[in-house]
């Protein structure tokens, strides 16, 4: 098993690093140190993570810094001897890289190229490991059967996951060509606490509080699999302490759903914890349920239809399994959201980016 002293972790400001992070820190499951570099985009929110910062500054570090920044990465490398990398930061959202896909190919690409070569100069071959988070969506598109493994073709289909799949390339061919220890893990959609309002969960938990609409793209027939973050946290643990370098990995949740079929959990799950008929945003409008705020929108172009993992490879060989059930997690994610109002209230009004200027400048 490996053991890591210094964990640089990219991108722990967003989703699914800072519930990573967290889950590291709780319980001391890791007990060396770890520097989150990120960027905070938009999509990076540092409150996700003050508490951490203000209480464990022992053990937690952040940098506000660019991947893509050369100079900054080897001054990293210098003061911390970082053994390990686990490499979460990236433009992730499939909408936004089809409108503007210069930034995906800027940090996506040329992001993960930075942090391979700057691994490369300063570890020894065999030294450290580089842990890169990708997608099931750098496979392509699923018909009404079958599922995808380790060894699909990639087949990407939308700047987002062709600029993945790109970087998934560049991990490997760093393993192969310089012997640089990898592991990389392809996984489907994560839901679960800090999502950022603008993927298809939170978007429609929070729409739906407030009144407004629920935008469902086409048909509302296109199937993802979904996995509770906390299990993907898990998974990437299981990984980088146990993972085959040069090895790829699947993390699926089993638990396959249409669009439409995950709006209606939501909206019904809503009911029981915050009934519409209590909700003046909606009782306002003559609305009496959440369903009635769902409404069929034109469909995203290139709509990927359907995407499923064949975890069987995790599962037997590192004994991981996902343990939350989707109708759980759900519950989970909604009382979450519910709770969190100062969270949510900061990324809508923005409050959060006034406190990045604040502490960290432009
Ligand atoms: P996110 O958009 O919530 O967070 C991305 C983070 O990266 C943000 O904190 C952002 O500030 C930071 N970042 C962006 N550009 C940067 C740069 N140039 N330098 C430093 N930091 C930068 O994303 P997420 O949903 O947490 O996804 C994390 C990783 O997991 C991504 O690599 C994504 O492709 C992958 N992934 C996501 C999902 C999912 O369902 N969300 C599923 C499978 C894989
Ligand atoms: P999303 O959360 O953006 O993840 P991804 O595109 O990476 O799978 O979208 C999940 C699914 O939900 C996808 O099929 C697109 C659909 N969707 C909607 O129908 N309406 C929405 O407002 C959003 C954001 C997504």
């Amino acid at each position: 098993m490996r053991t890591f002293n210094s964990l640089l972790i990219t991108g722990g400001c967003g989703f699914i690093g800072s519930n990573f992070i967290r889950f590291l820190m709780a319980d001391r499951n890791f007990k060396g140190h770890i520097v989150n570099l990120d960027k905070l985009t938009y999509a990076g929110n540092p409150l996700n993570l003050s508490d951490l910062e203000k209480n464990h500054s022992d053990q937690y570090h952040f940098v506000k810094g660019d991947i893509c920044d050369n100079e900054l990465l080897q001054k990293l490398f210098g003061q911390f001897h970082f053994d390990g990398i686990v490499h979460f930061a990236a433009e992730s959202h499939v909408d936004r890289s089809i409108y503007g896909p210069a930034e995906f190919i800027q940090t996506n690409i040329n992001g993960t190229f930075a942090l391979l070569e700057c691994a490369r100069s300063n570890w020894q071959p065999g030294q450290g490991l580089f842990h890169h988070i990708s997608t099931d969506e750098v496979f392509g598109s699923l018909g009404d059967e079958g599922h995808f493994t380790e060894t699909t073709p990639y087949d990407p289909r939308s700047p987002y996951s062709a600029s993945k799949a790109s970087s998934d390339h560049l991990v490997k061919a760093y393993h192969h060509t310089y012997g640089l220890p990898i592991t990389l893990s392809n996984c489907s959609n994560n839901y679960g606490p800090y999502h950022f309002p603008e993927k298809l969960i939170p978007l429609m938990i929070l729409n739906a509080l407030s009144g407004k609409q629920l935008p469902v793209y086409g048909d509302g027939l296109n199937i993802r699999d979904w996995l509770y973050v906390e299990d993907h946290a898990k998974a990437i643990w299981e990984i980088i302490k146990s993972g085959k370098s040069g090895e790829t990995y699947n993390i699926g949740g089993r638990s396959e759903k249409t669009n439409l079929e995950v709006v209606h959990t939501l909206c019904d799950e809503l009911e029981k914890a915050a009934p519409a008929a209590q909700n003046p945003k909606l009782s306002e409008q003559g609305f009496s349920n959440y369903r009635e705020l769902i409404h069929f929108v034109k469909d995203r172009p290139g709509h990927d239809r359907r995407y499923a993992i064949d975890c069987n490879k995790i599962e037997n060989e590192l004994g991981w399994h996902p343990v939350v059930s989707f109708s759980e997690g759900i519950k989970k994610t909604i009382h979450w959201f519910l709770d969190n109002s100062t969270w949510v209230e900061s990324i809508h009004s923005g409050a959060y980016r006034q406190w990045i200027d604040q502490h960290y400048g432009e």
